[in-house]
Order: structure tokens, then sequence, then C-alpha cells
């Protein structure tokens, strides 16, 4: 690396060395600098529209050589190439004759010298006003409607250009029309103003604006030629007759002419106006009337206005006519009355002057008098009016209304229910006045209240809604115009039903009950309209085992001594007639039970072990007969049995049915027992037991009045003569616990 360095270090110090004695060589003779540039205006900057104008571009340049070098000058407008020119000069100029706004801009000059160059700062120019405009006109003389056509020029200067054109009457100076236009691409502009009506001699007035930059140069106004203008028609002109004052009745006409020229364009159309509203017209000929019989509601404003398509002419004139007499006053005694009562109605003109009279109602004529007086009726309510004529002249009076009272007959209170009502159900009473004059107001009285008020507008009813919860009496009072007060009908009465609510049924005391007791079940109702139908059931069955009706909400059922066949389930229902809608209202399930008193249960078993006894003996005395065939032995221990039985029969002396038919039942074994031991005389051991038994015979007097169980068990075992001790210490033990 290094050895290559200093061989290319040694080849470019050759090159060099070559290149700096050239330089130097021809450096010496040709030398130069550019110093300064600057521009220059003559004769300023800002000049004025027209004025020549030459901008200059002065260099300096510094050079070694003797001669000025060659050097190129360029003129920049705008930054656009304007003007170049290759000189040795130091100043170059360039000339702008008659300047105008379009010259206006931002100038700068660049000198070029070798490869060297220099620009000048930027120079604004400004071109101050714009040349007047030309202004000229198609015609000279117009006619109304007509047009003019202006055309407005500023041929020295470039587009855009604003133009403002100006319509004036000569005399009065004053502008009636302005328009205004800016041109885009051409250096003028042509437009066309109407010829209106009041246009006599007119001149035209133009204006053009160029913007420069952020200015805008404005040019003088110029004048154009007068125009004369020409009437189409007249103004319109009134002719009312007859001249000077005129009266009511006298026949009016006011008539509008005008005077057309040959020149116009078109026929014009003629409207008389009077406020608003057209009471003539003529679209032909060059006059319009409007005739009608002289009133004072013709009194007024009169427009006659002629119409062509661009001009309109109006005149106007004030029409006063004489009062012939004042407007009829109708007057009535009363606006209301009642029927029967006298309507009179009175029609008066102030001074009182002969004139002929005619009263109406509505459209009928009821009078051909001043004055109309009847007996009023129904029929005559109505609006009333009443003219009076003088000869042609006939005016109407004011409106008065007349209303007529018929008295209300008495008003019909009825309603849509039944004659009783159910509890919370609506009932709607109507009321109803047939006759009388309508509006009526209705209101419903009840004890303590007043309904609000109903209006009709007719004879039908009113009809008012109500939910009573109790017993109740309506009332109905209407009223109307009528001077009488109001009318109050009957008293309707309404008989109000409460259903039957929860009907519950109870037990006095438990519902867990002895045989024998007593039970009482009570079915009640919270609340009920007498009345109430009861119905007692035992579940299953489907008909009532009792059924009370009563004005009670409760009821009883009794039943003294049950029985096991009471016990079951309980319901009751209650109804009353408002039931029909609802059905009967079901109570709860009560559940009854019947136990068996103590000494029942002993005196039941006690009959059964009698029957199973007896059962064994003749059991027993079958067997034996049957073994010892012939073999008769009389038996007179059978008999102690007996006193047993009969014992028992005396202690069990309550006329209860089940004790009665356990006795029934004692008795028959013992009938049964006394046979087998009459015929069976012979059985040895079974004579041993018989003498036990009569052993035991006092016993069963102490046994049942303890009622003990163990006790009825020990009279069972006493049959047994091994189990003998064993009774007597138990029977003992179960005194001692009593
Ligand atoms: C403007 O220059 C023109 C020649 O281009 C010359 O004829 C004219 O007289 C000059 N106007 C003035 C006011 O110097
Ligand atoms: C200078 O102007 C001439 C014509 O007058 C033109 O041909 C030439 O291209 C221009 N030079 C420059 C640098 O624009
Ligand atoms: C009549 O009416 C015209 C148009 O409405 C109005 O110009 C004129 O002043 C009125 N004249 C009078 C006397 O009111
Ligand atoms: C009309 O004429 C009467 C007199 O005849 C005058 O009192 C009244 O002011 C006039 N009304 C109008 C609107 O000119
Ligand atoms: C009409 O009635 C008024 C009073 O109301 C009375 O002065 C007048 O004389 C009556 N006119 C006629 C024509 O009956
Ligand atoms: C009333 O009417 C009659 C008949 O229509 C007529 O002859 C008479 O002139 C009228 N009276 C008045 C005051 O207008
Ligand atoms: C209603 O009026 C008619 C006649 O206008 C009469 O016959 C009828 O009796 C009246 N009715 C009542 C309820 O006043
Ligand atoms: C229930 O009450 C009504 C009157 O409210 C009476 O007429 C009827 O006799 C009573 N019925 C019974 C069973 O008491």
């Amino acid at each position: 690396m290094q050895l290559r360095w200093a061989r290319g270090d040694k080849m470019w110090l050759g090159v060099l060395l070559t290149l700096l004695f050239c330089w130097s060589l021809g450096g010496e003779e040709n030398s130069f600098t550019i110093n300064t540039i600057q521009m220059e205006s003559l004769p300023d900057w800002t000049v004025q529209n027209g004025q020549n104008l030459t901008l200059k571009c002065v260099v300096d340049i510094s050079t070694t050589l003797q001669v000025k070098p060659q050097h190129l000058m360029l003129f920049y407008k705008d930054d656009t190439l304007l003007y170049n020119v290759s000189s040795m000069e130091n100043v170059e100029s360039f000339f702008i004759p008659e300047a105008r706004v379009y010259d206006s801009g931002t100038y700068k000059c660049m000198v070029v010298l070798n490869n060297k160059e220099k620009t000048t700062q930027e120079y604004k120019v400004s071109v101050k006003g714009v040349p007047s405009p030309k202004v000229t006109l198609d015609k000279k003389e117009a006619i109304e409607g007509g047009l003019v056509t202006v055309t407005c020029s500023v041929l020295e200067e470039k587009a855009p250009i604003h133009f403002t054109i100006e319509k004036l009457e000569l005399h009065t100076k004053i502008v009636k029309q302005k328009r205004e236009k800016t041109s885009r691409d051409q250096n003028f502009v042509t437009l066309e103003f109407p010829i209106e009506e009041q246009d006599h001699v007119l001149v035209f007035r133009c204006q053009a604006r160029i913007i420069s930059g952020i200015h805008i140069e404005i040019s003088e106004s110029t004048r154009s030629e007068l125009v004369t203008v020409r009437e189409s028609f007249s103004m319109p002109k009134f002719h009312v007759s007859p001249s000077g004052v005129i009266t009511e009745g006298e026949q009016l006409h006011i008539k509008c002419t005008i005077q057309v020229t040959h020149l116009a364009h078109e026929i014009p159309e003629i409207i008389i106006q009077k406020d608003k509203a057209i009471v003539a017209t003529s679209r032909r000929g060059s006059e319009a009337m409007y005739s009608v019989m002289a009133m004072v509601e013709h009194n007024g404003n009169y427009t006659c206005k002629v119409e062509s398509s661009r001009i309109s002419k109006v005149s106007s004139i004030v029409v006063n006519i004489t009062e012939l007499f004042s407007k009829p006053k109708l007057e009535s005694s009363s606006v209301r009355l009642d029927q029967g009562e006298m309507l009179h109605l009175s029609c008066s003109i102030p001074g009182a002057p002969p004139a002929n009279f005619t009263i109406q109602r509505e459209d009928m004529i009821v009078s051909r008098d001043q004055n109309f007086t009847k007996i009023a009726s129904e029929w005559d309510s109505g609006m009333y009016t009443c003219t009076a004529g003088i000869g042609k002249v006939v005016k109407k009076s004011n409106t008065v209304q007349i209303t007529v009272c018929e008295m209300l007959s008495r008003p019909r209170i009825s309603h849509d229910a039944k004659s009783e009502i159910i509890k919370g159900q609506t009932i709607r009473v109507s009321c109803q006045s047939i006759n009388g004059t309508s509006p009526i107001s209705y209101h419903l009285l009840k004890a303590t209240s007043t309904s609000e008020i109903q209006k009709k507008f007719s004879n039908d009813p009113a009809v008012f809604q109500d939910k009573p919860t109790k017993d109740v009496e309506y009332q109905c009072a209407a009223d109307n115009c009528h001077s009488h007060p109001g009318m109050v009908s009957e008293v309707l009465r309404v008989k109000v039903i409460a259903p039957v609510e929860e009907v519950k049924l109870s037990i006095l005391a438990s519902e867990e009950v002895e045989s024998g007791e007593e039970i009482v079940l009570l079915c009640s109702v919270t609340e009920g309209t007498g009345p109430i139908t009861y119905k007692f059931y035992k579940e299953k069955e489907d008909k009532p085992f009792h059924q009370v009706v009563t004005n009670d909400t409760h009821t009883y059922w009794h039943k003294t001594q049950v029985s096991k066949e009471h016990e079951g389930q309980y319901y009751c229902t209650a109804s009353n007639r408002a039931s029909s809608m609802r059905g009967s209202s079901q109570s709860n399930t009560l559940t009854v039970r019947v136990f068996l008193a103590p000494w029942k249960k002993g005196l039941i078993a006690v009959v059964v072990i009698g029957v199973i006894i007896a059962t064994l003996i003749v059991g027993a005395k079958c067997y034996f007969l049957r073994k010892a065939k012939a073999k008769q032995m009389p038996v007179e221990m059978s008999r102690p049995a007996a006193p047993l039985l009969n014992s028992n029969n005396e202690k069990v002396l309550d006329p209860n049915i089940e004790a009665n038919s356990h006795y029934g039942y004692g008795d028959d074994v013992g009938n049964h027992a006394m046979k087998p031991l009459n015929e069976n005389k012979d059985s040895l051991s079974s004579d041993v037991e018989y003498t036990e038994v009569e052993v035991s015979s006092v016993e069963p007097h102490q046994a049942l009045e303890t009622k003990g169980t163990e006790t009825v068990y020990s009279e069972i075992r006493k049959a047994d003569p091994n189990f003998m001790e064993n009774r007597y210490s138990r029977t003992e033990g179960s005194l001692d616990g009593t």
C-alpha cells in the first residue's frame, strides 16, 4: 500500500504542477468580478396609467482586461424571463410604453459573466389608475317595456375587468338600476336594461375596476348618450259618477280609463280593486267599470291597476258615500226565557225615520212589523235579526240569540241489574228527563256523596257507574236552563249481597274425641249476607249429613255419644244468593279421631274372652260327650257361672248401646254355656275348674271397679287353678295402686 501511494503521489504532483503553470499564465490576462448589480426605474417605481416607463439594470464589473467583458443581462417580471441582452455596457434598459395595470408586478435583473452570475433584489412596479371606459348604446329612443343594450369597454387594459353600469333619470339624477359584471376574458361587457314606467330621459354610467396585486384600481365614470323614453300607455284615470255627494241608494259608477300608444307591443289589462278584492277588470279596450247601488259598505279606497307583461301603473281614489239611515238595532226583553213567558223583540232605527221592518228567526220571517211579541215555546229558540228598508236601501241589524227553556220532567231513575246486586259488581244507574230543554246537567245523589255532573246535549239518559258495598239508595237530580230549580227523581233502593267469605270448619274442644262423648263442629264465615246455607260433609260422602239455613255467620252441628263410626275427615260449605255466581265456598278439612274409653275396651275384652271360654267349654263338652257316651252325671257346679255373668250385668248399668250389645252378647254366651253344663255333668276336670270360678265370684266386683287391664286378665287366668295365687297377689297390688 505504502509503495503504491508513493508511486501515485509522484504522478499527481506532476499533473498539478503542469496545471498551476498554465493557470498563472492565463489568469494574469483575464480576471474579472461582478461588484454590484441593481435596478432603476424612470420616472419612478409608481407611475400613472399610460405613462412611458423605463426599467434599467446597472451592473458594476471589475476586470484585469483592457476591454470590458461581454456579459448577459436578463430582465424578469414575476419570475418570468421578460427580456435578455448580451452587452459590454454597464447599463441596459427595458422600455414599457404607456404602462398599464397589467404591467404592475415584481421585477428583477440578473447578470451572467462566464460562469459567474448575480441577481438584484426584487423591485415592485405599480401602475396607478385605469383609463376611462367607453359606453355605447344600441338606441337613442326606447318605449316603456322595451330594452336598451349598453356596452362598456376599456380597450387599453386586459381582462379580468369588473364593470359597473348604472341607469339614471337625467333630471332627477336618481339611480334607477345598477348592474355589475366581471369580464374574465374580454375587456368589455354588454348588458341589457329594461325600460320601466316613469322612465323619461335616461343616461347610463360605466366604471371599470382592475385588481393589481392586493389593490384595486378604479377608473373614472363615463356617461353614455341620452335615451328618450315613450309611454306605451298612460297613467290610469278614475271617473266617479254621480259627481259630488253620493247618497246611499244612488247608482254608483266607478270607471278607470287609459290611453295606449300605437307603438305598444301589447294591450294591457285594467283591474279595479277595493282593498284586496277585485271588483272589475278589462282585458281589451281602454277602460274598466264598476257599477253598484251605493251603500255605506262601498266607501273606501279604490285602486286601478293597468298591467302589461313588464309595466304596471296604479292610481287610486277614495269614494265617500253618505249614509241614508243608520243600521237598525234589534232588542229583546230577555235572551233567556222559560216556556210560557212573553217573548218581545223590537227593531228600531236611530232617529226613527219611517221604514219597512221585518224580523227573522234564522231565514224565516216571523214578523213584518217593528215589534214581535208572543208566548214563548221551545221552538222559538234561535238567532233573530231584523231588516229595515227605506226605498231600495235595506239594512240588516245585529243578531240576537234567544233561548226558550222547557221545564224538565221529573227524571226517571233505573239500573241495569236485578233488584239485588252482588258486592263488588258495577251497577249502571240511568237518569233521564224525557221532556225539557237540553243541555241537561245530571248528577247522582247517594246517601253521603254526590257524583260528578254529567251534561247531556239531548234528552238521552245519563248513565252513572257505581260499585256499592252495602245496601244503597240512589236519587237523581237534573237541571237545565229553566228558572225552576232542579228536579229530583224517586229513590232507587239497591240491595247489595255480600258473598260468603272464608268458610272455616272448627271443632270445639279437641279433635281427639272419646267415644261416647259429645262432638260439636262449628262452620263459620267472616262475611256473607243471609240467609246462608251451611252444609256439613263427611269426606267421601256426596250428600251432606247436616244442612242449616241461617242469617248467622256461623252454625253448629252437635252430636252426643260419638262412636268410632264418627271418626273421619269433615268439611263444610257455605253459600248464599251471591254464590250462584261464584259457587259455594268450601272450608278446610278437619280430621276427627274417636277413641274408646279404657273401661269399654276392657269390657269388650271381657266379652271376647267370655265368648272364647264359652266356645272352649262347648268344644270340650262335645268332646267328652262323644268319649263317655251313656255316662250321665248331674252337675250342680255349673250354676256358679251364672252369678259371674249376673254380677257383671249388675255393674254395667250404663245405657250405652255398645254396653247393651255386650250385655246381650254375654247373655247369649251364658245361655250357651248353661246348656252344655246341664247336659255334661260327668266331666271331672271341668267340675274342678268351675269350683275355682265360684271362689272368684267376689273378685269381679273389685276388678270392675279398678277398671284395670291387668284385672281383666286376672279374671281370665282365674279359670286356670294353677294361677289362682298369682291372681290374688296381682289384684291386691292393683287395688293398692288405685
Ligand atoms: C412615449 O414614448 C413614445 C415612443 O414609444 C413617444 O412617442 C411618446 O411621445 C412618449 N410619451 C411621453 C409622454 O414621453
Ligand atoms: C435571449 O433571447 C433570445 C432572443 O432574443 C433567445 O433566442 C435566447 O434563447 C435568449 N437567451 C436566454 C438565455 O434565454
Ligand atoms: C289607497 O290604496 C293605495 C294602494 O293600496 C295606497 O297607495 C293609497 O295611499 C291609498 N289611499 C288612501 C287615501 O288611503
Ligand atoms: C266622508 O264624507 C263625510 C261628509 O260627507 C265626512 O264627514 C267623512 O269624513 C268623509 N269620510 C272620508 C273617509 O273621507
Ligand atoms: C214597538 O214597541 C216599542 C216599545 O218597545 C213602542 O215604543 C213602539 O211604539 C212599538 N211600535 C209599534 C209599531 O207597535
Ligand atoms: C214600504 O214598502 C212598501 C211596499 O213594498 C212601499 O210602498 C213603501 O214605500 C215602503 N216604505 C218605505 C218607507 O220604504
Ligand atoms: C212530555 O211532553 C209531552 C208533550 O210535549 C207530554 O205529552 C208528555 O206528557 C210529557 N211527558 C212528561 C213526562 O212530562
Ligand atoms: C233472615 O233475615 C231476614 C231479614 O233480614 C228475615 O226476613 C228472615 O226471616 C231471616 N231468616 C232467618 C232464618 O232468620
